[in-house]
């Protein structure tokens, strides 16, 4: 590994007080993931002796965050800076060569542009080695004030900038490489001499300046790589940086996207070739898409494994389940966790299932509910069927065999098997097991009475227009009123 005498310090003890939240900043979501969590994903290739992140704000759950990464956390308590923050990490920095200091909130570097400041450092033999970039709006961030083409005197912060130096574009991004040996001393000399009494690790670099060491600056391929997260508007403009890469990504794999900016794709989403995802599609956990696969429009698919050729018809909800090949389901349907459905089956409009395995070419075509249940193979849920799997305090299975009619508008109530080949007619209320090849019938009979409808019509119509025997009794004035009506 190339990089073993460095460590990667990520300072991640900031509250983010231009946030407004109650969540610690690097906690906040971009692109599908906290920003710490993709800072740390973009330095684990680097190869580094150990990755530590600075905690403070919520340091336990910043700390939670990046330990299933390999990550080690030093706590910062009081936090006195970015200068102090790296003094605290002195001890698990130990006797590393190197230091590459990134801050938490910009989660958008590359770790091809980490390992070329990496090697800019190493080869320009240098004591410190800054990423700088050139924006057009450079306000907020601290300035780079060069000392020759090739070399830096200091950063100044934006709050301590000058109305001439307000004017240079060329911004720090926080992101750094140090040698141990030049910064522990440096680090040492500065002092929080600021508004906000704090240790900047800035001044660290016009003291190295000041002593001859040689301090460069890098410009990065693409400044939009070191956005920083200070505020909400800068949240969300990394996070649609974030959704436009994976765009690209499945793009270049393969993948149609229509209208791509307004489908929204988390990081570890896969999906095959000549799949096709309509407008406003959201893929999100790790949703697995086969080839040939259509997500048509306003469907989420949340954790779904999808095989091949599945076509996913508009405003799907699909959430921790599996669907086989070519199965067809929606619009509006919802699959709830734990459903499976095998080869060639449909699911239609308005259905709802959870926890039920639907066998290969069975359908269950419109406005059901299917909960707890097994359905075999080639069977047909009519429309209307619910499964009546909770009594209350419990809840029970369904069984349905292969290649049985469930009648539309029945009720099964669980726990009830259905036999394979078995017919339930429409609208029963199945509360006990049916054989195979049976006909359960679970309805009242029904009772036809000849000529009740056209004597009731008779009798209406009696009572609406009462006989003029009896009108002559009310008074002429009256009975013209009503005849008018
Ligand atoms: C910092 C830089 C600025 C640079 C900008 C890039 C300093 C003094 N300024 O400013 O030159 O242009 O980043 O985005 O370094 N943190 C700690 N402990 C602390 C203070 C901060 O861990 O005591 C962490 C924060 O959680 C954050 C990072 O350091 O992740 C940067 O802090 P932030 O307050 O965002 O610094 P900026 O004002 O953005
Ligand atoms: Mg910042």
């Amino acid at each position: 590994m190339p990089n073993k005498d460095a460590v990667i310090v990520i300072l991640a003890a900031g509250k983010g007080t231009r946030l407004k939240s109650s969540l610690a900043k690097v906690l906040h979501n971009t692109g599908g993931r906290s920003l710490i969590e993709s800072v740390v994903r973009v330095c684990l290739p680097l190869g580094a002796k150990k990755i530590v992140a600075i905690v403070g704000h919520q340091a336990d759950q910043v700390a939670a965050a990046v330990a299933p990464l390999g990550v080690e956390s030093v706590l910062q308590q009081p936090q006195n800076g970015t200068g102090h923050a790296v003094l605290v990490a002195k001890r698990a920095i130990g006797n590393a060569k190197i230091v590459v200091v990134l801050p938490g909130d910009a989660p958008l570097v590359r770790t091809e542009t980490l390992k070329s400041l990496i090697a800019t450092h190493r080869s320009g033999n240098a004591a410190a080695t800054i990423l700088s970039a050139v924006v057009s709006d450079p306000s907020g961030y601290g300035r780079i004030l060069r000392k020759s083409e090739n070399t830096v005197a200091s950063i100044v912060e934006d709050s301590q900038l000058t109305t001439e130096q307000r004017e240079i574009n060329e911004i720090n991004s926080s992101i750094y490489c140090f040698s141990t040996n030049k910064l522990w001393p440096a680090l040492a000399q500065v002092k929080p001499e600021n508004k906000h009494k704090e240790i900047y690790l800035t001044d660290a670099i016009a003291v190295l300046a000041s002593k001859g060491e040689t301090v460069l600056a890098q410009v990065a391929p693409d400044a939009r790589e070191v956005l920083g997260c200070n505020t909400r508007a800068d949240l969300a403009e990394v996070d649609r940086i974030f959704r436009e890469r994976k765009r690209e990504e499945l793009m270049n794999a393969g993948v149609t996207i229509q209208l791509p900016e307004t489908v929204l794709l988390e990081p570890d989403v896969t999906v095959g070739e000549d799949s096709l995802l309509e407008p406003c599609v959201q893929l999100l956990g790790k949703t697995k898409i086969g080839a040939r696969c259509t997500i048509r429009t306003g469907s989420v698919l949340n954790n779904a494994i999808l095989g091949d050729g599945v076509t996913v018809e508009p405003h799907t909800v699909i959430t921790d389940s599996r669907l086989d090949d070519n199965v067809i389901i929606g619009p509006f349907a919802r699959l709830r966790p734990g459903v499976h459905l095998k080869k060639g089956t449909k699911v239609g409009n308005f259905v709802e299932m959870k926890k039920s395995t639907i066998g290969d070419g069975s359908k269950v075509p419109h406005l059901s509910y299917i909960g707890d249940t097994k359905v075999g193979s080639h069977s047909n849920i009519g429309a209307g069927t619910i499964t009546c799997n909770y009594d209350g305090v419990h809840k029970h299975p369904t069984t349905i065999g292969n290649r049985v009619f469930v009648g539309s508008d029945s009720v099964l109530v669980a726990p009830v098997r259905i036999g394979d080949g078995a017919y339930i007619a429409a609208g029963s209320a199945v509360t006990e097991n049916v054989p195979p090849n049976a006909l359960a019938l679970g309805r009242s009979r029904q009772t036809v009475k000849l000529g009740w409808a056209a004597k009731k019509r008779r009798e209406q119509a009696a009572a609406n227009h009462p006989k003029k025997s009896a009108k002559k009794k009310s008074s002429p004035k009256k009975s013209g009123a009503r005849r008018k009506r």
